[in-house]
């Protein structure tokens, strides 16, 4: 990458290919005390009140600085650093590769939670970890006084939903959910009829003295790229057709349309979606429709094969944290007789994970 000057235009050049740089995008930028307030890094001026015929006055590039002088009188100094920076589109998140996984994964990472753990290195690690696997696992987390609500929002903030600030996962009567049974729970995304989906759950284990209900977990991005190569007409169904997610109980009811399998702009992975407990395919073409349920059967085979699933048992103070756009989660059954089974569960977001990785990138100069 570099940068050329020629007739008072910027250029920039990348690989053979070369631009010029827009003035106005150079005027945007203008970055001294009165223009930019150095603590927000935030802009003190409105650019779309700017003239648009911006245009160069004079401009000076030395190795590290490019100046650039304007004909409203104004003058920038950009760090030519910064400039490739936002040439390279570099995303600290979305360039961490996704490690597809299947029942194989052994000896998954485990990190020792201890004091001032959010600021420090071991959790910008434990965040790499989460996005390459989709989860984490945290040992010996204090498990008083609903510390999962002081863990979460030390990452970023608790999304709350309908079901409170945090739950309990325990069996009680009368649930509104199986999850509150001591029925098997079998792989499944959470919360698909919300819009946004909660991105990442947290399940936090304050007790556990029952021999069953061991937590179960299925990456959907590895079986959805399975499907990719086995099924593609399958495959394909699933991303193309959205179906009604609902919840109902006494006081909501919550639906949302949406692929089981959501592709992004580039047809890459973006989020599996998978409750058949609260699926409605739409009626379509009779067909279509045949093509929907064999794929729809297919993929729940793949979802509830052992081949995909990892099972372990969380033992009091383990803190799973799972991508919930990503992974299906469940658990065996167990016998509430033998004991107490005690889960404390929430919901964050996407952008308090990214931020705090951002943040503990930079603190840490990684
Ligand atoms: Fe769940």
């Amino acid at each position: 990458m570099k940068i050329e000057l020629k007739d008072k235009k910027v250029f920039f050049e990348d690989r053979g290919l070369k631009k010029e740089i827009h003035p106005f995008w150079l005027r945007e930028r203008v970055n001294s005390d009165n223009f930019v307030d150095k603590r927000t890094q935030q802009r003190l001026f409105d650019p779309t009140e700017l003239k648009e015929n911006i245009k160069i006055d004079n401009l000076n590039l030395s190795k590290d600085f490019l100046e650039v002088k304007f004909n409203d009188g104004t003058s920038a100094k950009l760090p030519v650093q910064s400039i490739f920076k936002e040439f390279s589109n570099i995303n600290e998140v979305k360039f961490i590769n996704k490690i597809e996984w299947d029942s194989s994964l052994k000896n998954f990472n485990h990190f020792e939670f201890q004091d001032n753990f959010f600021e420090q290195k071991e959790m910008y690690k434990a965040l790499i970890n989460f996005y390459q696997y989709g989860f984490v696992i945290f040992k010996n987390v204090p498990t008083k006084n609903n510390f999962i609500v002081n863990f979460a929002n030390s990452i970023g903030s608790i999304r709350r939903t309908n079901f409170g600030e945090f739950f309990d996962v325990k069996s009680k009567p009368n649930p509104n959910d199986l999850a509150y049974t001591s029925l098997p729970l079998a792989p499944h995304t959470d919360n698909p009829y919300r819009n946004p989906v909660p991105c990442i759950q947290i399940l936090h284990c304050i007790e556990n003295d029952v021999s069953g209900g061991l937590s179960t977990l299925v990456d959907g991005y590895t079986v959805t790229q399975q499907l990719k190569k086995d099924f593609p007409d399958f495959y394909q169904i699933l991303s193309e057709i959205k179906v009604r997610f609902q919840f109902i109980d006494q006081s909501v009811v919550l639906e949302d349309w949406a692929e089981m399998i959501q592709l992004d702009e580039k047809e890459n992975f973006k989020q599996v979606r998978f409750s058949p407990r609260l699926d409605f395919v739409p009626l379509i073409d009779k067909k279509r429709l045949d093509l929907y349920y064999s794929a729809r059967k297919k993929i729940s085979e793949f979802y509830n094969s052992s081949k995909f699933r990892i099972e372990f048992k969380l033992l009091p103070g383990d803190l799973l944290m799972m991508d919930n756009h990503r992974l299906l989660h469940g658990r065996t059954s167990y016998d509430a007789n033998e004991g107490n089974r005690f889960l404390q569960g929430c919901y964050i977001d996407y952008d308090s994970t990214e931020g705090k990785l951002k943040h503990l990138k930079r603190k840490f100069k990684l």
